[in-house]
């Protein structure tokens, strides 16, 4: 499969145009933001003109279609509030230039996918949690991001571009390309990484209310501050995860709402995300029980109310082992040695699709182990051996 690295480079590189940051290769491209949806719209036309079908689903996911039954390939384009210009565009991306180059070379069927929302704006991979039916469109309607807006009001301004959803029947296989995410590969100075199992993830909203007052005049032993709720919850959660976690596991407070936020003001109400993921359901169901423990405990000795919003997740999920196998094949003729499997420790819409189809992942290097971050890289030529990798994975599945 002759693919063209040239070409498949520009075409990342002008998807970071989209909403670029002007901080490093950074990019700024949430869900159903402007620079989202003008992303897409180049995408769209991308597509067309590869010789695939075009084709918007009701939640925003965009679509490259090749007729009859084919192999899927993909990864979504959205980014984080503060993202990288390869978290998730490198898979779409690639999948572009190994359909285009399959079609141009009477290869085997290729369809590519860009899922909407694998950042999380309003849930956990949104676009390809409701198309695998995890998460039904009436749930996802009423989640909201952190600013309030709806996930129907934000579809809504795709509308008018959008068909049904896509039938999973038309697949056979879906395969995903991504940056690593973490220091892995880049310490142990291997290529790629090939999937085993992608972790499972519990994800949160809770609220502390208590009671706005003046920050000279209300005594400290009078007080009902969310800010000092918070902050204790925080330390004897950390002190009660310690007697079920794993070196594995992981939990981020990563967004915190103080209310209202001024310095002379005692804050009444805190909102703030909880995260926890791990390769173990078990696990993940014991730090639920934990979390809420400690929160209803702590609210209480300190006179707030704590309330908790809806638990969204995704369980852990292992790779389909034929898929692995070509994947594995495949890096060992590219980079004989330099390849090796891992586990995942970041979500991907991979683990929605496999409610559908096999699934499998490769990984490239991230340089210092940084993602979710502007300064998100990896070096060029690591980016052409993966596409390389993808594509013989391809035809070795197809062949
Ligand atoms: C996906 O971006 C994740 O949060 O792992
Ligand atoms: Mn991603
Ligand atoms: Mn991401």
């Amino acid at each position: 499969m002759p693919v063209q690295p040239e070409r498949f480079l520009k075409d990342l590189h002008a998807l970071s145009g989209f909403g670029a940051s002007g901080v490093g290769k950074g990019v700024v491209r949430p869900a159903f933001s402007q620079n989202d949806i003008a992303a897409r719209k180049w995408l769209i036309q991308k597509i067309r003109e590869a010789g695939l079908t075009p084709h918007v689903d009701p939640v925003g996911s965009v679509w490259g279609l090749a007729e009859g039954a084919s192999l899927l390939l993909g990864s979504h384009t959205d980014s984080q509030p503060e993202g990288g210009w390869l978290d998730g565009a490198l898979g779409v991306m690639a999948a572009l230039e190994i359909a285009r180059t399959a079609r141009e070379h009477d290869g085997p069927a290729v369809s590519i996918v860009s899922f909407q929302d694998e950042e999380g704006r309003f849930g956990v991979t949104t676009g390809s949690a409701i198309w695998a039916g995890t998460l039904s469109l009436e749930e996802a309607d009423t989640l909201t991001d952190r600013d309030g807006i709806t996930f129907a009001e934000a579809r809504s301004s795709m509308a008018h571009l959008a068909g049904n959803f896509v039938d999973p029947a038309r697949f056979t296989a879906f395969l995903e390309m991504h940056i690593e995410q973490g220091p892995w590969l880049d310490q142990s100075e291997d290529v790629i990484g090939v999937v085993s199992d992608i972790v499972g993830i519990r994800d949160m909203r809770i609220t502390f209310e208590g009671e706005q007052n003046h920050a000279g005049t209300t005594p400290m032993h009078l007080r009902k501050d969310a800010f000092q709720t918070l902050s204790t919850f925080n330390t004897s959660l950390n002190e009660a995860f310690a007697e079920v976690v794993t070196p594995a596991t992981v939990w981020t407070i990563g967004h915190v709402s103080l209310h209202p936020n001024a310095s002379s003001v005692v804050p009444g109400k805190v909102v703030f995300s909880m995260q926890w993921r791990d390769a173990d359901k078990a696990r993940l169901d014991r730090m639920e029980e934990i979390v809420r423990t400690e929160a209803m405990g702590i609210a209480e000795d300190h006179g707030l109310q704590v309330s908790f919003g809806p638990l969204l997740g995704l369980e852990p999920v292992a790779m389909d082992a034929r898929l692995k196998q070509a994947l594995r094949q495949s890096a060992e003729s590219l980079a004989p040695g330099q390849w090796r499997d891992m586990p995942s420790g970041a979500l991907h819409d991979a683990t929605n699709v496999a409610a559908h189809l096999p699934v499998a992942m490769l990984f490239v290097p991230s340089i210092n182990g940084i993602s979710h971050a502007f300064s998100e890289d990896t070096e060029e030529e690591d980016l052409v051996v993966g596409l390389n990798v993808l594509a013989g994975a391809v035809v070795r599945l197809t062949n």
